[in-house]
């Protein structure tokens, strides 16, 4: 699940981002989720609401999910609640490196309630989220 402004990748500081565009980056998580075994959906919004209403909707749809609510990530509560209602577990990535940049995105709200979180690694950072929930789910 891709939150706000992932979609402008590709726009965005290459020095953080790299320059690949948002509809590469989901191919290459498709590939990568085809190579070890899993079925990836993806969803993405730039509206916090839309994005609860999504993590509300999931039962039944989904076994884990991986979480890129890019700068919702660091204060949205809302999002940390509707996370925790769906009980599933999930991993939390993030293309830059958030404890190296600027304080404020060191915080975040969801890290307590994910398995694992992954930062800095660009899109290979999606690779190693896929297996850390590949792992929980076969461990279950
Ligand atoms: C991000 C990091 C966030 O701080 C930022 O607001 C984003 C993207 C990342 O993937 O590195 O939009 O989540």
């Amino acid at each position: 699940m891709h939150g706000v402004n992932l979609d402008q990748l590709g726009r965005r500081d290459p020095a953080h981002y790299g320059s690949m565009s948002f509809e590469e980056l989901e191919l290459k998580i498709k590939a990568q989720g085809t190579e070890l075994g899993l079925e990836v959906r993806f969803f993405h919004t730039n509206h916090e609401g839309e994005f609860v209403e999504r993590l509300h909707r999931l039962e039944g749809l989904a076994d884990g999910l991986i979480l890129n609510p890019g700068a919702w990530t660091h204060y949205s509560y809302a999002i940390r609640d509707a996370l925790e209602l769906t009980g599933l577990p999930a991993v939390e990535v993030h293309l830059s490196d958030i404890e190296r940049r600027e304080p404020w995105r060191r915080q975040s709200v969801i890290r307590e309630l994910c398995l694992a979180h992954v930062s800095g690694r660009g899109v290979e950072g999606y690779r190693e989220a896929l297996q850390r929930l590949r792992d929980a789910l076969q461990a279950q």
